[in-house]
Formats: structure tokens, C-alpha cells, sequence
């Protein structure tokens, strides 16, 4: 997999993506992240990539020219399945759209900053706008980063135990059992028993009862509507 990235803080994301377990993927070969600066592509002498808005109004405004250049000289090199935009105001980032966006070859994501980008960017040169929450951040990098975390590590070789990416929250649409590792017993805080029993039927369904009762405890949105037929 390839993701390009075009961001005003190149930086920011170079250090990130140099220090985490994605470093560990990228040497494996598994994914490819490249880092661009917008900048690169301004035809002002100043470098500048943002402008007062149209209309009046606080806030600057990035401008298309620079980033449809910047896209444009991306997809001479290569097809890409989606151009996504980090916005305040797109699609939530849930699990079942990392598991989406993992399958995928080549992506580009376009971070934002200051009051956004020049409306025409959404209209003709994004495919999709992904929020990772319901709040402002000063920029989409943090966010490039979260949705490149979540979805890389979904990536066949880049978290050691195969099976461990689809055992967490979420894969199953409920959130994760209780784990618990050695001593058995500390301060008197006992593991449950049926972890200690090596019954691995009986371990299954203590786990997926579990896992159930803190979906209903924690996160009940996850739930089908009672009445719905029962979970797994
Ligand atoms: N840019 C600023 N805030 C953001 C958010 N919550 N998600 C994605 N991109 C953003």
C-alpha cells in the first residue's frame, strides 16, 4: 500500500511516521508513506498557500491552485482509489472504514489548516472527507496520522500475532473482552478462573459474554435495537 500525504507541516508527520510502529511496517515493505509540502507546488514567490476569503470574514483560506498541482503531479506517477480530504465535517473514522481503506493500493490524504480549503478542492479533486471526531483541531495532520495508524495496522505482517488485529474492539462490532497476564494473583486480585483453566471452548465464551455485557455497559450504540435477533 501507498499513501502520499500533502500537509503545510511536513515535519510534523516525517518524525511521526519515523518513530512508530509504522516505521516497522514501512521497513518490512508493507506500506510506502510519502510526505509532501504543499508548498512545494506554490507558484508564489513567497511560497504562500493560503488567501483572505472571498466575501470577507476571519480566518484564511488554502487555495486549489497549489493543491490541485500537488494532486496532479501525484497521479502522473501513479492511479490512486481515493483523494481524502481531513475535515472537521466528513465522515466519521469507524472501524468497518479502516478495514475499507486497508484494502486499498494507493491513497493520497490532503491535510487542511486554517479556515479550511477552497471549496472547489471538495468539489472537483476529493473523493471523501474523514473526521476522526467531533472537534476542531488546528490542522489535518494529527488526523492523517490517526486514520494511517488505524488502517496500516490492519496490513497483512505489521502487528507480530496475525490474529490479534481482528480480536480488537470494534472487529466483531463489540468492544474488547478483559485481558489479564501473569501473576495470576497480585495483592490478592485474582484472575478469573476460567482464563487459568486451559478450556479453550469455555475461555471463548467467558470472553465473548464479556466482551457483550461491556458493549451493552459501555457502548450500547453498538448494539443492534433489542428485538434485533442476539449477537454472534
Ligand atoms: N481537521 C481539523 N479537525 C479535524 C478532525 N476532527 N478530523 C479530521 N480532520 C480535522
Amino acid at each position: 500500500m501507498r499513501i502520499d500525504i500533502i500537509t503545510v507541516l511536513p515535519d510534523l508527520l516525517t518524525s511521526w511516521f519515523g518513530e512508530s510502529i509504522l516505521d516497522r511496517a514501512r521497513k518490512k515493505g508493507v506500506v510506502d508513506v510519502q510526505v509532501h509540502d504543499l508548498r512545494t507546488w506554490t507558484l508564489d514567490k513567497h511560497r504562500r498557500v493560503d488567501d483572505y476569503p472571498f466575501g470577507g470574514g476571519a480566518g484564511m483560506v488554502m487555495q486549489v491552485e497549489p493543491i490541485d498541482r500537488a494532486i496532479a503531479a501525484l497521479k502522473t506517477e501513479r492511479v490512486y482509489d481515493e483523494v481524502i480530504y481531513m475535515s472537521p465535517d466528513g465522515q466519521l473514522l469507524d472501524q468497518p472504514l479502516a478495514n475499507h481503506l486497508s484494502t486499498k493500493g494507493n491513497l493520497i490524504l490532503l491535510c487542511g489548516h486554517y479556515k479550511g480549503v477552497d471549496e472547489r478542492v471538495r468539489q472537483h479533486l476529493v473523493t471523501r472527507e474523514v473526521s476522526i471526531g467531533d472537534y476542531v483541531l488546528t490542522g489535518g495532520e494529527l488526523a492523517a496520522a490517526v486514520l494511517c495508524d488505524a488502517v496500516i495496522r490492519l496490513l497483512p505482517g505489521v502487528i507480530g500475532d496475525e490474529t490479534s488485529a481482528l480480536s480488537d474492539s470494534f472487529q466483531d462490532g463489540l468492544v474488547a473482552p478483559p485481558a489479564y497476564t501473569r501473576p495470576a494473583e497480585y495483592k490478592g486480585w485474582q484472575v478469573p478462573d476460567v482464563l487459568l483453566s486451559g478450556h479453550e471452548a469455555r475461555i471463548d465464551e467467558w470472553r465473548h459474554a464479556q466482551a457483550l455485557e461491556r458493549t451493552r455497559q459501555r457502548r450500547p450504540g453498538l448494539l443492534p435495537p433489542e428485538g434485533d435477533g442476539p449477537v454472534g
